[in-house]
Parts: structure tokens; C-alpha cells; sequence
């Protein structure tokens, strides 16, 4: 499914897999998979998710802001509830049917089937850019190689991009020995796959990286005080262009 046809994507479809979720599932939490293993939403998690987004990115209603992977648009409903996303606000995701959801679920935001790496083509550059939870999902390293490079380039001076959510290589053993002692996992609520963890996992390092080779500096930030004890397993980087 991805357009970025000189890039070599061998890795699990993961724009597949959430494509056959929003087709499969009704529920936006449960489509955008915000459940528990047992299979409980994660309504509070979300919450939480928001007001870190909000402290970190600060957006305002003036902002031209971008979320890419958007999904459904659990995020950016959550975000437009809080009143801080405006009429300039736009959304791409690879999935046609998750962005045929997000149209009905956000009706201030445009939205465009996308994939990452082709975000120049929407032809803007914005002030705030969010990626929430998308950043495992892209494939290969070379992609997200890619994938940055676009984004920054899209990124007015001054602005910001917050990468949320992503797996910390360095937790990686503790988080696959955790699902597996596991008692229950409700899979009637997954999409069938070839395993549990195919995700991409990240160094901190490959990110300190970035701010060498783009005008912008970079902050690793860590996760404090969200419900449900996955935070540990993932931090988040703040991206600042120069103004
Ligand atoms: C876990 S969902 C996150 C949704 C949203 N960020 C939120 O928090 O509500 C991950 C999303 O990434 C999208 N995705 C996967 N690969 C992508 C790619 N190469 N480009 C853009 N989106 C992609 C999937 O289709 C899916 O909707």
C-alpha cells in the first residue's frame, strides 16, 4: 500500500493491518488498537496521551498542524476537544479506510490517504507535526530514514515536531517477557498476524543523531504518570526547527 516506490519495503505491512482494522471494527479505540491485552479501552491512557501532546507541542488553534498516521483520529478528537487544533489542521494516514473514519470523526481537519514519506506532496509546511504512536509501524529503518527527512522539510522555522510513543530498543527484552507472562489476551479484538512484535524498536541515540543532521535540535523526553505501567517501554523526541 505505501506510494514511496523507490524505497525498499519489505518489512510487515503495517498500513495493511490497520486498514483490515478499520473495516473490521466500528469502535475508533478498537480500530486504532487503544485497547488492553484483555481487551479493555484505553479511554484514560488517552487522556493522558493528549495532555503530554499539549504540553510538548503546545499547539494553538492558529497553528497549521499536521498529524501523520492519524489513524481514525482518536488523537486529533481528543486534541480538537481540548479546543487547541484550528480550521488549518490536516491529517494523512496510509489507511483509505481509517482516514474514511477520521473525516467523519473530525470534521474541522482535512485529511489525505498518505503515506509518511510522501508528505511533501501535500505542498504546506506547518507549524506543529505529530506522529502518536506510528513511528514502529513504518517498516525499515531506511523508510524512516526517509520518512524524517520529509517531515522536516515540511516543518516551518520555528516550528515543532513531537515523535510520541515510540519502543525503546533498550526495554525491548523486558517488554516481550511482559507479554508473555500474560495470563489473558483477548485476541477476538486483533487482526491476525504473523507474530506479536513485529514493530521497529529505537535507540535513543539514532534520534540525538538527527539534530546533527538537520537545523533543529532534539530532546528525548521521558514518560511520567500515564495509567496502565506501558510507559516505561517507549519515551518520546521533540523536535525544534530553528527560527
Ligand atoms: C496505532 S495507529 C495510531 C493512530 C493515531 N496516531 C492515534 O494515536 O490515534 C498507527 C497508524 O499508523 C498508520 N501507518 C502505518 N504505516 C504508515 C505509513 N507508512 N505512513 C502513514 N501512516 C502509516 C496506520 O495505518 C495506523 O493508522
Amino acid at each position: 500500500m505505501k506510494q514511496a516506490k523507490d524505497i525498499n519495503l519489505d518489512g510487515f505491512d503495517w498500513g495493511q493491518y490497520y486498514e483490515e482494522r478499520s473495516r473490521r471494527f466500528t469502535d475508533p479505540l478498537v480500530a486504532s488498537e487503544y485497547i488492553t491485552p484483555e481487551g479493555k479501552l484505553e479511554s484514560a491512557l488517552i487522556e493522558a496521551m493528549t495532555g503530554f501532546v499539549i504540553e510538548h507541542l503546545a499547539p494553538v488553534s492558529t497553528d497549521r498542524f499536521l498529524e501523520i498516521g492519524c489513524g481514525c483520529g482518536v488523537m486529533l478528537s481528543s486534541l480538537a476537544d481540548r479546543g487547541v487544533l484550528g480550521p488549518e489542521t490536516s491529517g494523512i494516514d496510509v489507511s483509505p479506510g481509517m482516514i474514511e473514519k477520521a473525516r467523519l470523526m473530525v470534521t474541522l481537519a482535512t485529511f489525505e490517504v498518505m503515506d509518511a514519506a510522501s508528505v511533501g506532496k501535500l505542498g504546506k509546511k506547518f507549524d506543529k507535526i505529530l506522529l502518536w504512536g506510528v513511528l514502529h509501524y513504518l517498516d525499515r529503518r531506511d523508510y524512516v530514514t526517509a520518512a524524517l527527512r520529509e517531515i522536516t522539510d515540511v516543518l516551518r522555522p520555528g516550528g515543532k515536531i513531537l515523535l510520541g510513543w515510540v519502543p525503546d530498543a533498550d526495554r525491548k527484552d523486558d517488554y516481550v517477557a511482559w507479554r508473555k507472562s500474560l495470563p489473558a489476551v483477548d485476541h477476538s479484538l486483533r487482526t491476525p498476524r504473523k507474530a506479536g512484535l513485529e514493530w521497529l524498536w529505537f535507540e535513543k541515540a539514532f534520534f540525538r543523531d538527527l539534530g546533527n543532521r538537520y537545523p533543529a535540535s532534539v530532546e528525548i523526553l521521558e514518560h511520567r504518570g500515564f495509567p496502565g505501567g506501558l510507559e516505561h517501554y517507549f519515551f518520546s523526541v521533540l523536535i525544534r526547527s530553528e527560527a
